[in-house]
C-alpha cells in the first residue's frame, strides 16, 4: 500500500513558506502569493543512493567514482535542511544517477538525516536503491578484517535492560536482558518496531552476486594481526584468518561501542534469538543500520520510499573481540588491527560493483525492483506480510494503514487496533501493561 507522495507534503521548511501539497510539487511557494518565488528546484530521482556515515567513507567514493566512469558525485551538491552541521549536503553525479548521502555517525544522527532526506522537495526515492556502506566491527567466526558482509537482518542489539555485569544474578551470563523478560534468552516481550528489520533477501543476494566481482584490497599488516587467531580452540576462528571475501550474514546496530567476547557473544545470542534463527548469523557490528532502515520503512509506509530496495553492506575494519592471550582492552585501544583502510577501500570496491549493476541492468531489471521471496520490514508486520521472527505481527498481515481515511478494505489495518493488540500482550506476557 503506498500513499501519494503530495500526501505527505504538506510540511513547511522554512519559515513563511510552504511546499505545494500537490502531487507533482515543483518548488517552494510563498503561501501568501501561492506563486513559485525561486526557480523550480529541480527533482532527482537517483537510482542509487549511498549511505554513508563519517568522511572517509564518503571520500572513497568522492575520490574513486570518476575513474569508474559512473561520473563524479562533486558535480552537484544539494542543501537539505535537517542534514548534519558537518555533512549538510548531498551529493549526485551530473546525470542525477548515483548520489551521496553522508548520514553523521551513530543512530540518532542516522535517523535524523534519512528522515530529511525521505521529506525532502527536491528528491524522488520512491524507485531509488539505498546501499548502506559503512565499515564495522566483524564477528572472527564468520569474517575477517577488510571483508565485506551483505545483510539480510539487522538487529538493535542494545535494546535492552542492562544491568552491570559484576551486579548481575549468577549463572545469567550477560547483564542484558530483553526488556519485559527475566532472562537473557527471553524473547523481548517488549517491542518498540526497530528491533529486527528484515530486507530483501532477493536483492541482496543479487548485491552479494554483484559484490563478489570485486578483488578486495588486503593488507600485510592486517594478515599479521589475522594470524593470531588462528590458535582459537576448536578453530571457532578459522574464517578470521583467511583473506577479505564478501559474504552474507547480518548485522547488529547499537550506540555503544561494544568490544571483547562477552558482549560479542552476547549479541551474537541476541541476534540468533530475536531473529529466531537456530544459527549465529551475526558478523557486523555498527552502529547506524536499524535507524537508516526504520527510516526506509517509514518512507516506504508514507509513499516515499522503497524499502524493499534497501542494500546494507558493511566492510570489517577490525574484530569485535580480541584473539586468544590479548584483554579486551589491549585490543580494542592498544592494538592496531591495519585493517581501516582495506575497510574503507573495500566499501568502494565491492560497492561500486553493486551500483554499477544496478545503473547497467536499470531497465530490464532493477527498474521495476527486486521481488522478495523472504518476509520484508519489522517484528509488527507495518509494511503487510507475516514476520518471520518474533511473536506475531499486529497488524493481520495486512499491513499499517497511515494518512487520513485512505484506507480501503484492501488497505492496512488500524493503528489503534495494533495498540490494543500491543496491550493485551504486554499483559499476557505478565508485565502488568506498563512499560517496565
Ligand atoms: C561540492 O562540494 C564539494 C565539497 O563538499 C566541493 O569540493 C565541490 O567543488 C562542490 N561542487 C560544486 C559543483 O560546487
Ligand atoms: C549464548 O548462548 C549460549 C547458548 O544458549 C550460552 O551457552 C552462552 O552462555 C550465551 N553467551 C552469553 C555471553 O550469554
Ligand atoms: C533504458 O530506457 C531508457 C528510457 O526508455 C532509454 O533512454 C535508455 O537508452 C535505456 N537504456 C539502456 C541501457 O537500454
Ligand atoms: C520466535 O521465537 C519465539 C521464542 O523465542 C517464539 O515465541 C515466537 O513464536 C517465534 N516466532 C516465529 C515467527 O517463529
Amino acid at each position: 500500500m503506498r500513499l501519494s507522495v503530495g500526501a505527505f507534503l504538506a510540511l513547511s521548511h522554512l519559515p513563511g513558506l510552504s511546499a505545494d501539497a500537490t502531487p507533482g510539487f515543483r518548488g517552494v511557494t510563498n503561501s501568501c502569493l501561492s506563486e513559485p518565488i525561486q526557480p523550480t528546484p529541480e527533482k532527482r530521482a537517483p537510482k542509487v543512493m549511498i549511505i554513508s556515515m563519517f568522511a572517509p567513507e564518503a571520500e572513497v567514493w568522492h575520490k574513486n567514482l570518476p575513474s569508474s566512469g559512473l561520473g563524479d558525485l562533486l558535480a552537484v551538491n544539494i542543501s537539505i535542511p535537517g542534514l548534519s552541521p558537518i555533512f549538510p549536503q548531498a551529493h549526485c553525479t551530473a546525470s542525477g544517477e548515483i548520489c551521496q548521502l553522508t548520514a553523521g555517525e551513530s543512530e540518532i544522527n542516522a535517523a535524523a538525516s534519512l528522515t530529511a532526506l525521505a521529506l525532502s522537495p527536491r528528491f524522488d526515492l520512491v524507485r531509488t536503491y539505498f546501499l548502506v556502506a559503512g565499515i564495522a566491527g566483524v564477528n572472527p567466526k564468520l569474517a575477517t578484517l577488510g571483508g565485506v558482509a551483505l545483510a539480510r537482518f539487522a538487529v538493535q542489539v542494545a535494546l535492552q535492560y542492562e544491568i552491570d555485569a559484576r551486579e548481575m544474578p549468577a549463572g545469567l551470563g550477560t547483564g542484558y536482558i530483553p526488556f519485559g523478560g527475566y532472562d537473557p534468552c527471553d524473547y523481548p516481550a517488549i517491542l518498540y518496531g526497530t528491533e529486527v528489520l528484515e530486507l530483501n533477501g532477493a536483492l541482496r543476494d543479487r548485491a552479494y552476486a554483484l559484490a563478489s566481482r570485486a578483488t578486495l584490497a588486503d593488507d600485510v599488516g592486517a594478515g599479521a594481526h589475522r594470524a593470531m587467531y588462528a590458535d582459537a580452540p576448536g578453530g571457532v576462528f578459522e574464517r578470521a584468518t583467511g583473506p577479505p571475501s564478501v559474504v552474507r550474514c547480518d548485522t547488529a546496530t547499537s550506540d555503544v561501542y561494544y568490544s571483547g567476547a562477552l558482549l560479542s557473544e552476547t549479541f551474537e545470542n541476541t541476534t540468533r534469538i530475536w531473529t529466531n534463527q537456530t544459527v549465529i548469523t551475526y558478523c557486523m557490528t555498527a552502529q547506524e543500520d536499524n535507524a537508516v532502515l526504520g527510516v526506509l520503512l517509514r518512507a516506504r509506509l508514507w509513499g516515499l520510499g522503497d524499502y524493499e530496495r534497501a542494500i546494507v553492506m558493511r566492510a570489517g575494519s577490525n574484530f569485535d573481540r580480541p584473539p586468544p592471550s590479548v584483554t579486551a582492552y589491549a585490543h580494542l585501544r592498544l592494538s592496531d588491527q591495519d585493517a581501516f583502510h582495506i575497510a574503507v577501500e573495500n566499501l568502494y570496491r565491492a560497492g561500486v560493483e553493486i551500483v554499477r549493476g544496478i545503473v547497467d541492468e536499470w531497465n530490464c531489471t532493477y527498474k521495476v525492483g527486486v521481488r522478495p521471496t523472504n518476509y520484508v520490514g519489522d517484528v509488527f508486520g507495518s509494511l503487510g506480510g507475516e514476520p518471520d521472527f518474533g511473536p506475531g505481527g499486529l497488524f493481520g498481515g495486512r499491513g499499517a494503514c497511515v494518512g487520513e481515511g485512505s484506507c480501503g478494505s484492501a488497505g492496512g489495518a488500524s493503528a489503534a487496533a495494533a495498540a490494543e493488540s500491543m496491550r493485551r500482550r504486554r499483559r499476557r506476557g505478565g508485565v502488568g501493561g506498563g512499560w517496565k
